[in-house]
């Protein structure tokens, strides 16, 4: 009688045992997806991908370059339909927010946007400087920016001229500084841009300032001036965060840098 209570009670305990074991879900090896002894690395894509997530979610803090086996994923990403279509859904939202926005008319509602990658696209100066793999080059991206000749990026573009029919007015602030103010107006125009309110650059006091710090200070002021910043368009955390930060802000895709 004893012997079988013990027999059932071990018998029992190992279906549980069982049981719980199999509970556990099981993740394929590295050895299960090739199929033998063979070592294979995950996906690029994939892992590229997973990083690209988390770069966007500011998961990743202030990351520092391209990964370097992500540097295809990113070039592919980029010039693909797929950043495209990420602008594209993350415009839309701006648009369908800026419709249901109660305006408060009088001229100071306002919508401010950055201007590189969000904007304008670098996108021909990435493309030939390693998609953001390689250490920023100060004098030659300064290059391009007098050369003033960077596309619009559609997404945005059309949700500028869709902002500034309902009403807003529109403030550009930019980390580009005071001196290529020609350069940028110049470029804005040629990529389809007119009638903002305000173009805000970087000033002699502002330099050395963290991006977060400089945009909310110059936020701030157009708080104080009386304007009600109802939607934020950029493709930095530090164009939307700090203080006198907007209703709602919208981040735009750059797996190409990062700027605090
Ligand atoms: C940066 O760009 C300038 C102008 O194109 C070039 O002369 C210089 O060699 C570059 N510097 C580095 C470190 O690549
Ligand atoms: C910018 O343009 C204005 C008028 O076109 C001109 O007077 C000024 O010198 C230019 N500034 C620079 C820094 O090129």
């Amino acid at each position: 009688m004893g012997s079988t209570v013990s027999f059932l009670l071990l018998l029992f305990l190992s279906t549980i045992n069982h049981i719980s074991s199999e509970s556990i879900i099981k993740l394929p090896s590295d050895n299960d997806i090739s199929g033998g002894n063979r070592k294979v690395r995950a996906d690029d894509n994939v892992v590229c991908d997973s990083w690209r997530l988390a770069a966007e979610t500011n998961n990743a803090g202030a990351w520092n370059g391209v990964p370097a086996r992500c540097v295809k994923f990113v070039a592919e990403y980029l010039t693909g339909e797929r950043y495209r279509s990420d602008s594209e859904v993350i415009g839309k939202l701006a648009s369908e927010f800026a419709k249901r926005v109660r305006l408060e008319g009088e001229g100071r509602d306002a919508w401010v946007f950055d201007i590189d990658e969000t904007l304008l696209s670098n996108l021909p100066y990435y493309q030939d400087n390693g998609f953001g793999s390689v250490t920023f080059n100060e004098t030659s991206f300064d290059d391009w920016v007098n050369v003033a000749e960077a596309p619009a990026l559609a997404a945005s573009l059309s949700l500028y001229k869709e902002l500034q029919e309902l009403g807003f007015k529109i403030f550009l602030l930019t980390g580009r500084s005071e001196h290529q103010r020609n350069a940028t107006e110049a470029n804005l125009l040629f990529a389809g841009y007119s009638n903002w309110e305000r173009l805000i650059l970087r000033g002699s006091s502002d330099q050395g300032k963290s991006a977060t710090l400089y945009k909310s200070e110059k936020r701030a002021e157009l708080v104080e001036e009386g304007y009600t910043i109802h939607g934020s368009s950029g493709d930095q955390w530090s164009d939307l965060w700090g203080y006198a930060v907007a209703s709602r802000s919208f981040k735009l895709p750059n797996p190409m840098y990062y700027i605090p």
